[in-house]
């Protein structure tokens, strides 16, 4: 099950892929985890990434599939791998395609998350994440069962740093631009699948679990 998890920022990407990756058993590679690791171990992408993201810019793509390169390389990706928030430019998925290609692989479905975009501001400032286990909340939509704690493990729950109104508003232009021609990319090899990201959590997820039911 080779799956690419899409959706503007907020649109409910990471809280899927929880979902789908406990069930399925494959791994979860979110370029945006990756690169918030190296930012906390201080290392050099880390550095690099950090004045981007700070910003509310993409990576550039060279450094941005090399990281996903070095993954998919590794022996938990044979069997099957979500990516979530890569690709996020038609340069980034047609090195993806290349690399599949090298490794016998092809993609399964990109699963496009689909979130007006209006509602999208509100669920990102409301967002709260797990300090430890990285599981996410909402204030209001999902808010923990004690008050800055994660209900999974008890750790202390945060607000990402890109997560103020002034870099979410850059953010969702910056995907803005960029999601239509990836969009039309997928579509004409035939992997897009489009769900409604506007329901309940469980709801959303009913549909993704139902898709790739097929695939079995
Ligand atoms: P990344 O970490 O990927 O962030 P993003 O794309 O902006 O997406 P988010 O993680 O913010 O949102 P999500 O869709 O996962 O939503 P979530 O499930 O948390 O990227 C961050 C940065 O890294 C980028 O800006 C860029 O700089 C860089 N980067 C990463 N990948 C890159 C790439 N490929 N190329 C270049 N640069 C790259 O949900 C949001 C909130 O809503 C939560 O509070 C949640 O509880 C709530 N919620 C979720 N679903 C629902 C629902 N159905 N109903 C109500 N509330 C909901
Ligand atoms: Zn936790």
């Amino acid at each position: 099950m080779n799956l690419v998890l899409m959706g503007l920022p907020g649109a409910g990407k990471g809280t899927q892929a929880e979902k789908i990756v406990e069930k399925y058993n494959i791994p979860h590679i979110s370029t945006g985890d990756m690169f918030r690791a190296a930012m906390n171990e201080g290392t050099e992408l880390g550095l690099k990434a950090k004045s981007f993201m700070d910003k509310g810019e993409l990576v550039p793509d060279e450094v941005t599939i090399g990281i996903v390169r070095e993954r998919l390389s590794k022996d938990d990706c044979q069997n099957g791998f979500l990516l979530d928030g890569f690709p996020r430019t038609v340069a980034q998925a047609e090195a993806l395609e290349a690399m599949l290609a090298s490794m016998d692989k092809k993609i399964d479905y990109v699963i496009n998350v689909v979130v007006d975009k209006d509602i999208l501001m509100e669920r990102l400032t409301g967002r709260r994440i797990c300090k430890n286990c990285g599981a996410t909340y909402h204030l209001v939509f999902n808010p923990p069962k004690v008050e800055g704690v994660c209900d999974r493990c008890g750790g202390e729950l945060y607000q990402r740093a890109d997560d103020n109104s002034e870099t979410v508003q850059n953010r969702l232009e910056v995907n803005m631009k960029q999601t239509k021609p990836l969009l039309d990319f997928y579509e004409s090899k035939g992997y897009l699948r489009n769900i409604n990201g506007q329901q309940d959590i469980e709801k959303v997820f009913a549909d993704i679990d139902e898709l790739l039911g097929g695939l079995h």
